[in-house]
């Protein structure tokens, strides 16, 4: 097997520059070279484990399918595993053309667009792209979701976290009638470890223990740059006809606590309306497509537990009532960062715009908002964003990528020192805020 190395250099990412598997001591190198093909194997693992079930399910047509699906996937991880230029995607969704052009777009003066010579954002999110472009060309397994499984087993391996939660929020919820800085905080910080718990670093396991998130206080140190207070501001400054909007990330526990700030804001008249950005085909394993949304409350309110229950039930009537409403957008699957918004989607961009707050969530959502640029990380967020400041926005990360910005001068010299692989992990994290607004 090629280890690469022809076309990549024994080098850090240098500072500014887009990230790329080029640079063979940089997490992009170790993603594209290892995790990629591990992902996709298990993702072939997975579906020989449900050969039967799909025979089942759509017959000998199923089983064609089946295979077909496998041998796309097997020549994918071929093609990265050799380098090889990535291929147009090849079905009649909307966001094709686009995928194809800025691939096209990405060529070096012979034409090719390598798995280790392109921006890592194109390389991972075209790697997902046509995972889904193997089932979309079936017949039968057209909306087959391969990623199903491990999101469903995350959601019940954390019930009894959530149910924990859910108590502590109806009390919180309780107390008083008048929405409570030291809460919202608290809550917000849930939010932001329950980020950890994403698919894609861990291989599909659930590897955090999510009671561990829950205890606040020995994680207050690992947040290297905690803007909650400004977050906090501008919530509690907005009219009670505020829109808030959150740009989801994970499934299963991470979705839970997302669907707890959000109670928080609704129910303390923060906001009239919350609206919830979903992927719209499976991506990077535990991202939330609008069925695991609609899932995640049915199952809640069904739950044998009187807590999960009670909230279920509550965040059920607010969908029902449009209170919160999801919303699905192919931008978000785009290789794209989110400065390409304004030109390719201006009604996305106009839409978020309306709202009082953005809040990003996840390590993706960071790399897309900062450009995919090794920054220096004393960069101001403000210069990072690039001209994308549709209205005030948060980001709450957990670090899992070689990308940081907005950091105090030597701190991140001093994380370093610390572990080198402080980036990799997902044990520090991040609350960012920014107020700048650039209206189209
Ligand atoms: O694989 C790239 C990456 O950004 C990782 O760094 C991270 O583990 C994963 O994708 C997704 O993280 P999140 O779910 O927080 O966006
Ligand atoms: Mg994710």
């Amino acid at each position: 097997m090629c280890d690469c190395s022809p076309q990549s250099m024994d080098l850090k990412t240098p500072r500014n520059v887009y990230l790329t598997a080029f640079y063979k001591r940089s997490f992009a190198h170790h993603t594209v070279k290892n995790r990629m093909p591990v992902i996709l194997t298990q993702v072939i693992d997975g579906l020989a484990r449900n050969k039967e079930e799909i025979a089942n399910a759509h017959g000998e047509e199923g089983q064609n399918d089946l295979k077909s699906v496998i041998g796309e996937l097997s020549k994918l991880k071929y093609e990265i595993q050799t380098n090889k230029s990535l291929r147009k995607i090849v079905s009649d969704a909307p966001d094709v053309k686009f995928y194809n052009d800025y691939i096209t777009g990405q060529s070096d003066k012979d034409g090719n667009v390598t798995f280790f010579s392109v921006i890592w954002l194109l390389s991972e999110c075209y790697m997902y792209r046509r995972i889904r472009e193997a089932f979309e060309v079936t017949n039968t397994l057209k909306n087959y979701d391969p990623f199903l499984k491990q999101k469903r087993d995350s959601h019940f391996q954390a019930l009894p976290v959530m149910a924990k939660l859910a108590q502590y929020l109806i009390e919180v919820l309780e107390k008083s009638d008048e929405p409570k800085k030291e809460d919202f905080i608290h809550l917000l910080k849930i939010n932001l470890w329950g980020n950890k718990c994403d698919l894609s670093l861990s291989n599909g396991e659930m590897t955090s223990n999510t009671d561990d998130l829950f205890n606040l206080e020995s994680l207050e140190p690992n947040i290297l740059c905690d803007h909650s207070e400004k977050v906090w501001m501008a919530v509690s400054g907005a009219q009670s006809s505020a829109i808030i909007d959150i740009v989801l990330d994970n499934s299963g526990y991470e979705l839970f606590t997302d669907l707890c700030i959000a109670d928080y804001l609704t129910t303390k008249k923060l906001a009239s309306k919350i609206r919830f950005y979903v992927k719209t085909i499976p991506w990077f394993i535990s991202d939330v497509m609008a069925t695991d949304f609609r899932w995640t409350i049915d199952h809640l309110r069904m739950n044998v537990d009187e807590y999960l229950r009670q909230v279920g039930i509550k965040w059920f009537n607010y969908v029902a009532n449009g209170t919160w409403v999801v919303i699905e957008d192919n931008f978000w699957t785009l290789p794209v960062d989110f400065s390409y918004m304004r030109d390719v989607k201006p009604e996305l961009y106009k839409e978020l715009a309306k709202a009082t707050l953005v809040i990003f969530k996840g390590d993706l959502n960071y790399r897309k908002l900062f450009g995919e640029k090794n920054w220096d990380p004393t960069t101001p967020i403000d210069e990072a964003l690039q001209n994308f400041n549709p209205t005030k926005l948060c980001t709450l990360r957990t670090i899992k990528a070689d990308i940081v910005c907005g950091l105090p001068q030597g701190l991140a010299e001093k994380m370093e020192a610390i572990t080198e692989k402080w980036m990799e992990t997902g044990d520090y994290g991040l609350i960012q805020f920014s107020e700048k607004i650039v209206s189209v």
